[in-house]
């Protein structure tokens, strides 16, 4: 924190010496205060980024490229994050308007905004069975051209991003409930061939994405298996064994998108423990607690805002007690902006640490606790 910055010092006329003392009493008198109530962090106003930095871990969020010109958006996210994921803007559908095109506006702006402020950028996703374009999911295309379609998509985009995107969810959700390969037109035709020849694409597209930019960190990302069960059991024994094969697999994404207000924070802990152990980065990729709404989008009960701090608090801790879990990432950051209302027909909502009006919500200040609580790690 600079002096000038500070709202004691800003008389022109004062002189620097007597400015820097007085400066320096009211941040003591900060401080003392701070210790008597417990939040010394908070009164000195230091961001997420700051205590991230500080706890040695990246605290992002998933942004929407034609928001950034909005100012209160720009500035929140700039403040408070040193990580950014363009939320659909790598998506095939923003990404390819047609087979023979490619879009990178959006990721571009995105780059961009991250670049001038010091973040580092995460894509998504690279293959997916959703969110791709009718042009594609509609094509009638044969599974030999659609593998070669992913081939030439992963290339181009990797080696478009390469030194701009850090780490790639390079497959995304290809695995369903009980941890059987979900049927997407990327296994398309193999609907009853064996387990593994319908789970070969993914390891395909880890190395294909590997040769287009062996620096980027590889992420196989997943939902609702963040905690232990039949899931995560099977997304684990894939990744154990790519990592057995010396498939270039660098770390596991943990959507986290809670939705009913609890999470067995301890099975999340081991599961990202398990994962670690494996050599992997695991990074909390899509975290947002979706509260029950009124129709009028109002809470139905304002005491969930203080269980939803909680959810924050706890799924950030399980991963702040692992040096492996190296990200926490939220999806959005203000509830003006979250795929939340659309996805629950407007009967969920106020998901994120920031309100609509990018006033800070009790789990920014949870998320902010627990970070702050992590002793200091060095960079
Ligand atoms: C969602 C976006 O937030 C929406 O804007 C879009 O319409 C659909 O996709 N899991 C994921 C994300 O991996 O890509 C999804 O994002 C949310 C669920």
């Amino acid at each position: 924190m600079s002096f000038t910055t500070l709202p004691f010092c800003v008389e022109v006329s004062e002189r620097g010496e007597y400015c820097v003392f007085r400066t320096f009493v009211v941040v003591l008198g900060m401080t003392a205060l701070g210790w008597v109530t417990g939040s010394p962090s908070f009164l000195l106003g230091q961001t997420l980024r700051e205590e991230s930095r500080r706890a040695g871990v990246l605290v992002g969020t998933a942004v929407r490229a034609d928001r950034l010109s909005e100012p209160a958006y720009a500035a929140t996210l700039a403040r408070e994050y040193n990580l950014v994921e363009p939320e659909d803007a790598m998506k095939w559908w923003v990404l390819r308007p047609s087979r023979g095109e490619f879009d990178f506006r959006q990721g571009d702006d995105i780059v961009r905004f991250a670049q001038a402020h010091g973040m580092k950028v995460r894509g998504h996703c690279l293959l997916w069975g959703r969110s791709n374009p009718d042009w594609i999911s509609q094509g009638g295309f044969s599974p030999a051209q659609l593998t070669e379609l992913a081939r030439d998509h992963i290339a181009t985009v990797v080696r478009h991003y390469a030194g701009d995107v850090f780490a790639w969810d390079v497959v995304n959700e290809a695995l369903d409930e009980n941890g059987e390969p979900r049927d997407t037109i990327w296994n398309a035709g193999l609907h009853s061939a064996s387990r593994a020849r319908r789970m070969e694409y993914i390891e395909q597209a880890f190395r294909w994405a590997h040769a287009a930019d062996p620096r980027a960190l590889l992420f196989y990302n997943e939902a609702e298996g963040e905690g232990l069960g039949q899931k995560s059991d099977a997304v684990y024994a894939m990744l154990k064994d790519f990592r057995a094969r010396g498939a270039p697999v660098d770390g596991m994404g943990l959507q986290m998108h809670i939705t009913n207000l609890t999470v067995d924070a301890a099975a999340v802990a081991s599961n990202i423990k398990r994962l670690t152990g494996l050599g992997l980065q695991v990074h909390i990729t899509e975290l947002d607690v979706a509260l029950p709404v009124n129709a009028d989008s109002s809470l139905r009960d304002p005491a969930d805002l203080d269980r939803q701090a909680k959810v924050y608090a706890d799924i950030a801790r399980a991963c702040l007690q692992t040096p492996g879990c190296t990200a926490i990432e939220t999806w959005g950051f203000t509830d003006k902006y979250s795929w939340i209302g659309s996805s629950s027909r407007h009967t969920r909502g106020w998901a994120l640490p920031f309100d609509r009006v990018y006033q800070k919500k009790p789990a920014y200040e949870a998320l902010h606790r627990a970070l702050a609580e992590k002793p200091p790690q060095n960079p």
